[in-house]
């Protein structure tokens, strides 16, 4: 048998820290990216899965790098980044970090200023030095939905992004069926309609293998 192909998964959001106590984050659940971990280990990959914090039990099988902020999520994908064949980043990176961070538990005074500066696009790092890694991206969109995914796409040099959007009767959180669509760089498109994000999951998997296959 041929050495396992290492697959490498994000998950859930990220937290950025104001104070001891206190953080900026978003409502993803991770369920998505563990769903993901899960099918490909049993695919038969080697499978690393780097996570926010989240509820949710790691698949057994699976080497677990639990993260809390973007910083953190950068570097443990920086030590596993040698040895990675394929990358697909579920994570929902908070897009913005406090610039000052406070020992003490900020006190409460009538208002307040929180000064705040862009994370490092994560995927965009790691999109232009990939060489011959394969790199999906997820795009969770409100409005424009595939102008936005392509230029995502476009931007962080991915091969291939899986948009889902909020809205219109589509809700892209935790457990309940969803619909997406997966977007290639050939622009070739595929929609997944109203599924459990198990199923949505094999056949994202399917759809990165035909393409690793023909990259080869
Ligand atoms: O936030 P945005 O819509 O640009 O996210 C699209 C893709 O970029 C996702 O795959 C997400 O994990 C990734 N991303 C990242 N680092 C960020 C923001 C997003 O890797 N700071």
């Amino acid at each position: 048998m041929g050495k396992k192909q290492h697959m490498v998964i994000t998950a859930g959001p990220t937290r950025e820290m104001l104070d001891p106590v206190r953080f900026l984050s978003n409502v993803s659940t991770g369920v998505m990216g563990y769903v993901l971990a899960r099918q490909a280990e049993r695919l038969g990959f080697r499978v690393t899965l780097v996570s926010g914090p989240t509820t949710l039990k790691p698949p057994d099988g699976v080497t677990f790098v639990p993260v809390v902020t973007a910083q953190e999520m950068k570097q443990a994908l920086s030590e596993v980044w040698p040895t990675a064949d394929i990358l697909v980043m579920t994570a929902a990176v908070c897009d913005y970090t406090p610039v000052e961070y406070s020992k003490t538990k900020i006190k409460r005074i009538e208002q307040q200023t929180i000064r705040l500066r862009q994370t490092e696009d994560i995927v965009k790092w790691f999109g232009e030095q990939k060489g011959k890694r394969f790199v999906v991206g997820f795009a969770l969109e409100t409005e424009n939905y595939m102008a936005n995914a392509v230029r995502k796409l476009q931007e962080k040099n991915l091969d291939l992004i899986v948009l889902n959007w909020y809205g219109q009767g589509n809700n892209p959180f935790g457990t309940a069926q969803t619909s997406m669509i997966l977007v290639d760089r050939s622009g070739a498109q595929k929609k997944l309609d109203r599924m459990t994000k198990g199923d949505a999951a094999k056949i994202i998997l399917d759809e990165i293998l035909k393409r690793c296959a023909k990259k080869d």
